[in-house]
Order: C-alpha cells, then sequence, then structure tokens
C-alpha cells in the first residue's frame, strides 16, 4: 500500500505546493510517486506534461487503486474544502509548511485545529519554510509553534530562488544548498513513516 502524505495549511503561499513537487522529485529517483492535486486552481496539475518521474492527477481513485505506488503526496489548497476531513482520515503523514512570520503562525491555529478534530496531531508535522538568510527562527516563535505540542522538523527550507524555479530545472539539484535541505527533509519524513 502506498503511503500517503497530505500537505495542507489554509494560509496560502507558503509553500505547500513546491513542497509537494520537490519531495515527489527528490523521492521519485528511488521509488514510485504520485501528486494528487486536489486544489481546483490545480497549479500543480498544469505541471504534468513536464514532469515526467513521476505522476500528477486530479483523480481521487488513484488513491483506491492497486497501482504499486509507494507514496501519494497530496497537494490541497488554501481553504477548507469539503474534502479535508476524508484525507486527513486516511493520511499516514500530514505536513504543515508554514513560514516564520507572525500572522503566518497564528493562521496555523485553524489548521491545527482541524487536525486535532480527527485526532491526527501525532501523525503531524510542521516545517518552516522560506526561512530568510541571516534570520534566525527566534525563542517566541518556536515557542508559539511547541505550544501545540505537534513535532516541528528540523530541516528548515531556505527561501531560494533554486526552490521558486525547481519545476522547470526538474528539482534543486543545480543548487546544493537547496538540495542537502530536500535530502534533510526527505529523510526526516521517511523516519516519520516508520
Ligand atoms: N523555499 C522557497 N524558496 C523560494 N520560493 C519558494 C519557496 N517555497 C515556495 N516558494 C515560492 O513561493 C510561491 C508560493 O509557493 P506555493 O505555490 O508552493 O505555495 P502554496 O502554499 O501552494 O500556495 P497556495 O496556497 O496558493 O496553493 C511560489 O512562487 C513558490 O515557487
Ligand atoms: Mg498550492
Amino acid at each position: 500500500m502506498a503511503k500517503i502524505i497530505l500537505i495542507m495549511n489554509q494560509k496560502g503561499g507558503v509553500g505547500k505546493s513546491n513542497l509537494c513537487y520537490n519531495l515527489s522529485q527528490n523521492l521519485s529517483e528511488h521509488s514510485k510517486v504520485a501528486i494528487l492535486d486536489t486544489d481546483v486552481q490545480g497549479s500543480l496539475s498544469q505541471l504534468s506534461k513536464i514532469v515526467d518521474s513521476f505522476q500528477i492527477t486530479t483523480d481521487e481513485n488513484i488513491l483506491t487503486t492497486d497501482n504499486n505506488l509507494d507514496f501519494i503526496f497530496i497537494d490541497t489548497p488554501p481553504y477548507l474544502s469539503s474534502k479535508l476531513k476524508g484525507l486527513i482520515k486516511i493520511a499516514d503523514l500530514i505536513l504543515v509548511p508554514t513560514k516564520a512570520g507572525i500572522l503566518d503562525l497564528l493562521a496555523i491555529d485553524n489548521t491545527i485545529s482541524v487536525i486535532k478534530d480527527e485526532l491526527k496531531e501525532k501523525n503531524t508535522m510542521i516545517i518552516l519554510n522560506m526561512v530568510k538568510a541571516n534570520t534566525t527562527i527566534t525563542e517566541d516563535i518556536l515557542n508559539n509553534l511547541d505550544s501545540h505540542k505537534i513535532k516541528i522538523a528540523q530541516t528548515m527550507i531556505s527561501d531560494l530562488v533554486a526552490f521558486t524555479r525547481s519545476p522547470l530545472l526538474k528539482g534543486v539539484a543545480t543548487n546544493s544548498n537547496a538540495q542537502r535541505q530536500i535530502d534533510s527533509l526527505t529523510k526526516e519524513v521517511l523516519t516519520s513513516l516508520i
């Protein structure tokens, strides 16, 4: 059975689709991966023509058909869709990317409470994304995140052009710093799935 990794945050523009793409790209080197794009704007499914190392689909049947996949990533829209509860229930792991700004951290509460309603907080990991160079994640930010009692990924993802351009370049391999971060995050994802 494929492991199902749901990426969600009701806040827009925090890097859900980008992380979904880069983790999929990275894992597809050694595993069979697919992305289920449940965002009606279909930002990732627009890439399906240029991505060849894994499948990107909007067809939810992928979750129930026997397809020999190792991992299915599910990208979600920046709002509470009617489907989300069902997706939370079937997810083996839920990733919540967030920026480290105070408004982003306040906005994460809604997302976390939906996850807690489904008793899935133990299967959830928060990922700090688009961390700017030369900024330290301050104690109060980490304390605020800690208060949710949800695991925080040790790997922080920097704000790098390599990530913005990654869908065109089939990943971030041209930037060793970005690649190191995605490798490290991939490891944490795999460890969380054990
Ligand atoms: N680590 C990063 N460094 C630089 N740019 C990034 C990074 N992560 C994402 N981006 C860029 O930020 C923008 C928003 O990212 P993305 O579309 O992945 O967010 P999202 O959460 O999926 O947004 P939405 O909620 O609208 O679906 C995109 O242009 C993306 O390329
Ligand atoms: Mg998106």
